[in-house]
């Protein structure tokens, strides 16, 4: 594995490796990487013959009082398990190179933003289709692959490569979780025990409404209003939004039907965990 940080670098071996005819593979994270972001890897590898990885953690999707700061970093645990799981080219920007001084393009993906992380992250959109938009230019992979643990964001970069007519094709892989169902994030080091064990009521709610569902219930209002009392009666927990979208668009849906996610965002403390069921109705 090598690893790079200037453009320039970046762009030498990504074309060595296109001119001799080789698909590039591309994973965009924030690092601090755990087995959701190596599963990640590894399915770049099953779609490329090449992988990157970028750790950048990207200043402009973060909102003022958010925990930019205090994000965790670790580059070298990160460098080693990203060795190990079969990474080509670990490419680790300066912010300058992101944003070169003097840049002031931003990207905004209208419809797939709207509401829920939309709505509780002003901004926060606009940061991550900008930086995905500007890997995508330094990196220019034949195929990229983002996680189903954030829903809203795929979302958002289907829609981002569709409408700007990137020939990046997009491959989703599914969520990650530990033993006990808490879907892996960087942020759960932020848990204490307590919160930490409550957690674990998001994955639960959100597996009771995928039995309902193919049980029969296609009312997303009942639905809805079930899995918010199941985690109201976790007294750490403190629901921000739940709700039956379309996948594609990430709009709510009046019937359950087609491709649908069911995305939940809750408080544990002053820890924001996101989680989400995703299924196919008939
Ligand atoms: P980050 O949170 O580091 O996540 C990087 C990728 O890992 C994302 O595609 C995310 O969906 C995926 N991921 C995280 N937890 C996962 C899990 N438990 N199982 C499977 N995949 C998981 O998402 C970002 O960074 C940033 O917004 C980024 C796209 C890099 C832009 O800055």
């Amino acid at each position: 594995m090598i690893t790079v940080a200037a453009e320039r670098e970046l762009r030498h071996a990504v074309a060595k490796w296109r001119g001799r005819g080789e698909r590039i593979g591309f994973v965009p994270t924030m690092g601090a990487l755990h087995a959701g972001h190596l599963s990640l890897v590894e399915l770049a590898r099953k779609h490329a013959s090449r992988v990157v990885v970028s750790v950048f953690v990207n200043p402009t999707q973060f909102g003022p009082g958010e925990d930019f700061a205090r994000y965790p970093r670790d580059l070298e645990g990160d460098s080693a398990k990203l060795a190990a799981a079969g990474c080509d080219l670990l490419f680790l920007p300066e912010a300058d190179t992101i944003y070169p001084p003097g840049s002031t393009t931003r990207v905004r993906v209208e419809g797939p933003s709207r509401g829920f992380e939309g709505e509780c992250r002003p901004g926060h959109f606009e940061g991550v289709a900008t930086v995905v938009a500007a890997l995508f230019g330094l990196v220019r992979p034949d195929v990229a692959v983002f996680g189903e643990k954030d829903a809203q964001q795929l979302a958002l970069v289907r829609a981002l490569v569709r409408d700007l007519h990137l020939a990046i094709e997009i491959v989703a892989g599914p969520i990650v979780r530990e033993e006990d169902g808490l879907a892996m994030s960087s942020r759960n080091v932020y848990l204490g025990p307590q919160e930490r064990r409550a957690a674990t009521v998001l994955q639960r709610s959100l597996a009771a409404a995928r039995a309902a569902i193919e049980a029969g219930e296609r009312d997303p209002a009942r639905l809805v209003d079930r899995l918010a009392a199941q985690i109201a009666a976790e007294p750490l927990a403190h629901l921000e939004y739940a709700a039956v979208v379309a996948a594609d668009t990430f709009r709510p849906v009046e019937r359950i039907a087609g491709e649908v996610v069911i995305p939940v965002a809750a408080r544990f403390g002053s820890t924001r965990l996101l989680d989400n069921a995703r299924l196919r109705v008939d």
